[in-house]
């Protein structure tokens, strides 16, 4: 890797059939495109769709277009069969793991979704295919780990029951790759960033949607909140800096 590498993250799009779902993803995918050059790939982590009918799926398809590298995960709203017949070309239950080194920089996304279920959990299966990834790649290779639920307690007190559990075997797994640059999830719909097994974890605004804190208001929804990004940059000291933009639509 030579220079600052980016990576532009959304997460939870909800496609849902609606005109104002829609417009929010295509603003911030004109927003990234826009600036392609400048950026080395795009993830997406999850909640593509609100309720993982096929349908959702036919218009996710037919809006997320991008010059850029593009890898997905899927989260609690997705449907794992639908999701990789329209994404995948690939019908059946194969977990929504994808693993690409772009520029020298490895990018690891994990399925944490469990089919039915709003909590997340990676199961051994896949946690193991992580280390495989983590293992094979040239040593000192910086990397980030994408999944859509996250592994620790956010102040959100609906969504801290339903985040990802199981956490402590990832944490295992961290110590033993010193080259984990950070951990990057969404499902909160609430720019974030704390840590996690001593690692930066950021967390991507809700493109859908944003959720209220306990003190800014009753309702579940924060109402107005426009649709935003997280750009990750990575310089050449494997430090990893994050910026959010909100993008109006
Ligand atoms: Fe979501
Ligand atoms: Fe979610």
């Amino acid at each position: 890797m030579s220079g600052v590498f980016v990576v532009a993250h959304i997460s939870d799009l909800h496609f849902d059939g609606s005109e104002y779902h829609r417009s929010r993803v295509e603003a911030v995918l004109r927003y990234i495109n826009a600036r392609a050059d400048g950026i080395d790939a795009l993830l997406i982590t999850g909640d593509l769709v609100d309720r993982g009918t096929a349908a959702e799926y036919d218009d996710a398809f037919g809006t997320i277009h991008s010059p850029l590298p593009t890898l997905i995960t899927i989260g609690n709203h997705d449907d794992r069969e639908h999701y990789n017949d329209r994404f995948r070309q690939d019908p059946g239950r194969a977990h929504a793991n994808s693993a690409l080194t772009v520029n020298g920089v490895q990018l690891l996304l994990v399925d944490s979704s469990i089919p039915g279920r709003a909590p997340g959990y990676i199961d051994d299966a896949d946690l193991d295919w992580l280390e495989a990834q983590l293992h094979d790649a040239e040593p000192g290779t910086p990397a980030l780990i994408a999944f859509h639920h996250p592994p620790v307690d956010v102040h959100m007190p609906y969504m801290d029951t339903i985040r990802q559990t199981g956490e402590e075997r990832l944490a295992e797994l961290v110590d033993r790759y010193p080259n984990i640059v950070a951990f990057l999830c969404g499902h909160i719909h609430s720019a974030a960033v704390t840590t996690f097994a001593g690692r930066p974890l950021c967390i991507a605004p809700g493109v859908a949607s944003t959720l209220n804190l306990p003190f800014e208001g009753s309702g579940v929804l924060n109402e107005g909140q426009p649709p935003g990004i997280a750009f990750h940059l990575i310089g050449d000291d494997n430090r990893i800096v994050t910026h959010f933009r909100a993008v109006i639509n």
